[in-house]
C-alpha cells in the first residue's frame, strides 16, 4: 500500500533553529532513507509528466540531484546538472542567486541543452524560490523552454512558487510546510 501524502510528509524531519536560529530546517534525509516514502515521492513528482516526452531534466546541487536523478531514470530523460560555481569543467554560464539563508552562485554548461529543448526542473524543496529563479534564468540563457518545476517542499510563506510562476513556469509541490 502506498503513503498518503500526509504520510509522506511524516517522514521528513523538522529541525528547529538549522543552520540559523529561528529557522526551521525541512530534513529530507528520513525521506530519502525510506524506501516507501522515496518511492513514493519519486513517483508523484514523475506522475505528471508521464508521455510528455520531456528530453531533459535538471537539478540543482546538491538536493536536487538525488530526485532529479531519479525522476530523469523513471521518464527515460537526461540529465544536467546545475552546479555551484567552479565544479563544472566546459564552458559555462553562471549566476548569482540568493536563498533563504545566504548568496550562493551556480553554472551550468553552455552546451547543456539544444535550442527549445523540453526542459523540467527537480529540486527538493521551494522557499524563496532564489535558486529556482536562478535556474530557470540559467536554463533560458542557454535556450531551453522550462516546460515546468517541481519540489517536494513548498514552504508558501517564503513566495518562492509566486515567483516562479510569475516567471510562466508551472510549479507543483508534494507536501507544504508553514512556518520557517
Ligand atoms: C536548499 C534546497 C533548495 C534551496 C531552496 O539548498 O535544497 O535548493 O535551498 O531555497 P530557496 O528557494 O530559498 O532558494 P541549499 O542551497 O541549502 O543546498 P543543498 O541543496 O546543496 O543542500
Ligand atoms: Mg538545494
Amino acid at each position: 500500500m502506498s503513503f498518503s501524502r500526509q504520510e509522506l510528509a511524516d517522514t521528513i524531519r523538522s529541525i528547529p533553529d538549522y543552520p540559523k536560529p529561528g529557522i526551521i530546517f525541512r530534513d529530507i534525509t528520513t525521506l530519502l532513507g525510506n524506501p516507501r516514502a522515496f518511492r513514493r515521492a519519486v513517483d508523484e513528482l514523475v506522475n505528471p509528466y508521464v508521455g510528455m516526452n520531456v528530453r531533459k531534466i535538471a537539478g540543482m546541487e546538491a538536493r536536487g540531484f538525488i530526485l532529479g536523478g531519479a525522476v530523469a531514470h523513471q521518464l527515460s530523460a537526461g540529465f544536467v546538472p546545475i552546479r555551484k560555481k567552479g565544479k563544472l569543467p566546459h564552458e559555462t554560464v553562471s549566476i548569482a542567486y540568493s536563498l533563504e539563508y545566504g548568496v550562493d552562485e551556480m553554472e551550468i554548461h553552455r552546451d547543456a541543452v539544444l535550442p527549445g529543448e523540453k526542459v523540467i526542473l527537480v529540486d527538493d524543496l521551494i522557499a524563496t524560490g532564489g535558486t529556482a529563479v536562478g535556474a530557470v534564468q540559467l536554463l533560458r540563457q542557454i535556450g531551453a523552454e522550462v516546460v515546468s518545476a517541481c519540489f517536494v517542499i513548498d514552504l508558501p510563506d517564503l513566495g518562492g512558487r509566486a515567483k516562479l510562476e510569475a516567471l510562466g513556469v508551472e510549479v507543483r509541490t508534494l507536501v507544504e510546510f508553514s512556518g520557517h
